[in-house]
């Protein structure tokens, strides 16, 4: 039922919130000083460049890697090079349990999250009836059910610190369908960790901001495959994938004080892709 048009003109107690005491310097409000960040996926592609911009930015970093153990001496070469603390630690996202004891076990080594990159992610991309129930269930494990483990345990997290900052890698899948391979399972899981990532934005408006990044292709091992970039760059405005580096800035905003007012958004970042 709607309000009375007098209840709308009732100020409510409370409101206005007051102002973050945030930077007024824009460079400033790009730094993490001693922030903490856990990036999923971390080992390489989107998430270790998300690392290399936050640990550049000064902030401590919990890479979570899955199978790439590279990720191990990369937090190594993070903590040497940008003089932070920085360590690798193996989670499967799509095993709750996991999930929940390594935010324990981040919070007991760095003394807090400041923010959750939940980035991992993985693609079956075929069309629906050539997908087994396996591929379909593997998918919206590891994108999507993967996503809300994280989601749920650092935000619990967030809750008891009284602040957080959850981001959330979807994709422009989330916007469009794909052509030309069909891959509607994949497009669907990033259409649900959009919506998931909104909706958690209103509920932890109290004490955590919540945003989604949409990519384009972006030249990692998920990029445009060889059966897909033809179409990809023709497709593109820009004519061109994105190298990791474009991304590290728009991470990097959403992170940090610059983006205090900023929350509920999904930034696409695709050279244009979804604009034809
Ligand atoms: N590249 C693109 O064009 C593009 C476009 C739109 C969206 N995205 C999204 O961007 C994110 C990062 O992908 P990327 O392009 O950087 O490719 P990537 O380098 O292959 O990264 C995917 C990451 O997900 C991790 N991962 C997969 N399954 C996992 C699981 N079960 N548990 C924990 N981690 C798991 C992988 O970890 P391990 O290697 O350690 O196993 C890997 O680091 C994904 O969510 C992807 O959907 C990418």
């Amino acid at each position: 039922m709607s309000m009375s048009i007098e209840e709308t003109q009732t100020p409510r107690p409370g409101f206005p919130k007051p102002t973050p005491n945030t930077p007024t310097n824009v460079l400033d409000q790009f730094k993490l000083p001693n922030r903490v960040a856990i990036i999923t996926g971390g080992a390489d592609g989107i998430g270790l460049a998300v690392a290399e911009a936050y640990a550049e930015a000064g902030c401590n970093i919990a890479l979570w890697y899955n199978s790439n153990k590279a990720a191990v001496s990369r937090a190594e070469e993070l903590a040497k090079q940008h003089n932070i603390k920085a360590q690798a630690y193996q989670v499967e996202v799509s095993q709750p349990e996991r999930v929940a004891d390594a935010v324990k076990q981040v919070v007991s080594d760095f003394g807090k999250i400041d923010i959750f990159v939940a980035n991992a992610g993985m693609a079956i991309s075929k069309p629906i009836l050539e997908t087994s129930i396996e591929e379909y269930r593997r998918q919206m494990e590891v994108n999507l059910d993967g996503v809300f483990y994280c989601a749920k345990y650092a935000g619990e997290q967030f809750k008891a610190q009284g602040s957080g900052n959850l981001i959330i890698t979807s994709s422009i899948s989330a916007h469009i369908v794909n052509v030309p391979i069909d891959q509607p399972v994949y497009n669907s899981s990033k259409a649900a960790v959009t919506h998931l990532g909104k909706s958690l934005a209103r509920e932890w408006r109290e004490f955590a901001r919540v945003n989604i990044v949409s990519p384009g292709f972006f030249d990692t091992k998920m990029g445009a495959s060889e059966k897909v970039i033809t179409e990809g760059l023709r497709m593109t405005p820009l004519g061109r994938q994105g190298d990791v580096k474009e991304i590290k800035g728009l991470f990097l905003y959403l992170a940090s004080d610059a983006s205090s007012y900023t929350t509920g958004s999904d930034v696409v970042i695709d050279g244009g892709y979804i604009l034809p």
